[in-house]
């Protein structure tokens, strides 16, 4: 069958590769892809937002398989588009993609499904966002509602620096109507993990477990950033593993199902572990990236014809390799705030094994050169027996390739459980 991967990072690369190794899978188009995915799918050069243009391309290259990768096409209705003209999509609707798309349906969808989390207040003006602050202690956390391309949660150590990220989100609009609304919310600490599973609405397949490094540097420092590393399997014990599908995972299906809202796709949950338990930071309504990079390689079996199954409401149980996988990301000079383009990447960009790779996030081909043409430029992966195996066949892999510049944590995988 053909299958076509909407999305252009590091992310819909690793569906694109982990697609390609399926044996129902003959050919794989990319939406609009990268240069960098190339060898592995026929990419398109035009924009998702151009559904009839889509639509028709779809029916006539007889593409059987819609996977949609980033969280925009989802919240705006693509899902939905694509389902009303008879293809087959893996991902949710725009109904239940609000999941990720509003910070504020989610807190209340949550409250109703008792799912542990942080408290909040929603706020919508610096007055109300100031008022509200007085029910909680620092550090302060300000979370836009809407989609903010993943900078729209703020951490405030002090009352004043809360008091300019409300000046930015309401007086400033920085970001626009998405920030015209916030929660303002409780600062959660503990360690963060990220559980990804495969669901039809009614029940749901586990993913391994991943663990990001969200911070620009070595040691959790620097800014935050969309992520920029990770590994996986993380080794839950059971009782833990069991209150995550019993406290986050199974209210929010039952949940889903109350509210009518069908759901074909992804689930990731951003959880932070506290001494008293699991507490949902966030739903996404996709796979996340990193973590798709470290997590697809780990599922066994025929992967196009499980997403194909699930697409029309089957979901069979996944089989996980026992093995480990490692992701590093190698960014862009300036990044996150302002990620220098058009950096001429030295080395072997196409060099692979069965078990160390690239994947390619923002990579362009010009004449003849491969550039940088994005924050997060590569992921250099390895797969691996043990977690030291597949960390150390990650970095072997990332040396091969050099830019000025370059920005890499040393440390992916340390302090990791
Ligand atoms: N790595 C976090 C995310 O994809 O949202």
């Amino acid at each position: 069958m053909k299958v076509l991967v909407v999305g252009s990072g590091g992310r819909e690369h690793a569906l694109v590769h982990r697609l390609g190794q399926s044996p129902s899978v003959t050919q794989v188009h990319a939406l609009p892809g990268n240069d960098g995915m190339k060898s592995h799918a026929l990419c398109l050069a035009w924009d998702w937002r151009d559904t009839d243009r889509l639509i028709e391309y779809c029916l006539r290259t007889e593409i059987e398989l819609v996977v949609i990768g980033p969280e925009d096409p989802l919240v705006s209705g693509l899902a939905d588009q694509l389902r009303d003209r008879g293809l087959l999509v893996v991902g949710p609707g725009a109904d239940a993609a609000q999941l990720e798309g509003s910070k504020i349906f989610a807190k209340q969808f949550m409250n109703e499904a008792g799912i542990p989390t942080a408290k909040f207040h929603i706020v919508d003006s610096l007055e109300s966002c100031m008022s509200a602050a007085q029910h909680f202690t620092s550090p302060y956390v300000l979370k836009a509602d809407g989609l903010c391309a993943g900078k729209g949660v703020v951490i405030c150590p002090t009352e004043d620096e809360l008091r300019a990220a409300a000046t930015d989100f309401f007086d400033k609009r920085i970001f626009g109507d998405a920030g015209g609304k916030a929660l303002l919310e409780q600062f959660t600490p503990g360690w963060e993990l990220s559980y990804l599973v495969l669901t039809n609405g009614e029940e749901f397949q586990p993913l391994p477990i991943a663990q990001d490094h969200k911070r620009l540097q070595n040691g959790d420092r620097g800014p935050n950033t969309g992520g920029m590393g990770a590994v996986a399997p993380l080794k839950l014990d059971t009782a833990l593993q069991e209150r995550l599908d019993q406290e986050i995972v199974r209210p929010t299906l039952v949940t889903l199902q109350r509210r009518a809202l069908p759901y074909r796709g992804f689930i990731f949950f951003g959880l932070m572990m506290t001494p008293q338990g699991p507490s949902l930071l966030e739903f996404n309504c996709r796979l996340g990236d990193p973590e798709t990079q470290v997590v697809l390689p780990l599922i066994e079996g025929d992967f196009g014809m499980i997403l194909k199954e699930l697409s029309t409401g089957r979901l069979r149980p996944l089989q996980i390799r026992s093995m480990h996988s490692a992701c590093v990301v190698m960014a862009a000079p300036g990044y996150p705030a302002a990620p220098e383009k058009d950096l001429v990447i030295e080395g072997e960009l196409t060099s692979a094994t069965d078990s160390s790779y690239f994947l390619a996030a923002g990579v362009r081909r010009v004449d003849g050169h491969w550039v940088t043409a994005g924050g997060r430029v590569l992921g250099a992966v390895g797969l691996g027996s043990s977690r030291e195996e597949a960390l150390s066949k990650a970095y072997a892999q990332a040396k091969q390739v050099r830019w000025r510049g370059l920005q890499m944590r040393e440390d992916i995988g340390g302090g990791t459980r």
